[in-house]
């Protein structure tokens, strides 16, 4: 229906329904800050060994759907980087969202950022995770394994890593061995079988470490060693009884050797993870051709921290000259002018 010209349409003012109203509102007011995206599922349910399970199977499906390849220490290392990461405020923005809204290339940096930063905290131990980290090294990082990896960083995070690792308390990162599941799914069946690489089961581990520690007083100082760690699930379920019995896994000496590279690089980083503390000393070494490996690779580790000592030295030097020529020049140029 047209309306004649010159008459006034009849307009009876209504009120708008409620949500519609509501609706204006809130379109009106400038958007909050999103500290969820919703994206990074949480499973507080889940046990911590089901989401080990689970993580290491979408993983590893991650990983060959993108064509990651043979180089199985990328994919466990894009794992392990991020087990070494704790939101800094537990009720701030929800870290896994946050690695989650990031572009291959920005993973990439930030990975490099997680390995850089722990070097400085404790050198012997990201050097003996180098297989972990080494792709990243390179200046110009392959970009289809950046691909990968960022796939693989997805379905770690989606499968609820930092829902196991992501905790301050380190008794609370202590339920199971991510990357252990992660290296035996990875792994051909055959390797595994001509390694001799099956790790034992957690509850396993926890059963042997109270019937192995259960009579024996631990004190501060005294050692633990396993001469086949494999990625060290002993030394958790040792440090997980030891907390329960109220002391400190950090007041003890842990040595873990491996002959193989990938395990013992898996080992440092759990002991991170673990809470093991400042006297992890962990090696590549055949236990039957070299029993006094713990000799080498406690050299090893003097002369890796003498050289991160050394650097951080020389940084510290520099950062100083630097200061020093910034207050010269602030000092010096008015002058220069007035002259
Ligand atoms: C059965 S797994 C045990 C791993 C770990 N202790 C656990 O309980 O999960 C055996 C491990 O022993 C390692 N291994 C085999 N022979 C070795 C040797 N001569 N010296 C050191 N490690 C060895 C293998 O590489 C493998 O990681």
């Amino acid at each position: 229906m047209a309306l004649l010209p010159g008459a006034a349409p009849l307009v009876v003012p209504r009120p708008l329904p409620a949500w519609v109203q509501a609706a204006q509102q809130a379109a009106a007011e400038p958007p909050k800050p999103k500290t969820r995206t919703g994206q990074h599922r949480r499973a507080p349910f889940a046990s911590h060994r089901e989401i080990a399970n689970r993580l290491a199977e979408d993983v590893t499906d991650a990983w060959f759907r993108a064509r990651g390849g043979s180089q199985h220490a990328v994919p466990i290392g894009v794992v392990a980087a991020l087990a070494l990461v704790a939101p800094v405020d537990e009720g701030g923005p929800d870290l896994g969202d946050q690695i989650l809204a990031l572009s291959p290339d920005e993973l990439t940096a930030m990975l490099r950022e997680i390995w850089g930063i722990r070097w400085w905290q404790e050198p012997f131990l990201i050097e003996r995770a180098r297989p972990l980290h080494d792709w990243l090294n390179e200046e110009e990082p392959d970009a289809d394994l950046a691909y990968a990896a960022h796939k693989v960083a997805h379905a770690a995070i989606k499968s609820g890593l930092l829902d196991v690792t992501g905790h301050k308390d380190p008794g609370r990162r202590s339920d199971t061995d991510v990357l252990s599941r992660l290296i035996m799914d990875m792994r051909s069946k055959a390797k595994r079988l001509a390694d001799g690489e099956f790790h034992t089961p957690d509850p396993v581990c926890d059963l042997l470490a109270s019937v192995l520690l259960g009579g024996t007083p631990v004190a501060p100082g005294m050692s633990l060693h396993d001469p086949a760690a494999g990625s060290g699930g002993m030394l958790r379920a040792a440090a997980n009884h030891i907390r329960d019995r109220g002391q400190n896994p950090a007041d003890l000496h842990w040595y873990a050797n491996d002959i193989d590279e990938l395990a013992v690089a898996c080992c440092a980083v759990n002991s991170m993870v673990w809470g093991l503390g400042p006297n992890v000393v962990v090696a590549k070494a055949d236990s039957l051709a070299e029993p006094d490996w713990p000799t080498r690779a406690r050299a090893e580790r003097a002369a890796i921290i003498a050289h991160r000592n050394r650097v951080f030295q020389q940084a510290a030097t520099e950062a100083a000259h630097r200061k020093a020529l910034r207050l010269l020049t602030n000092l010096t140029q008015p002058q220069e002018e007035a002259a």
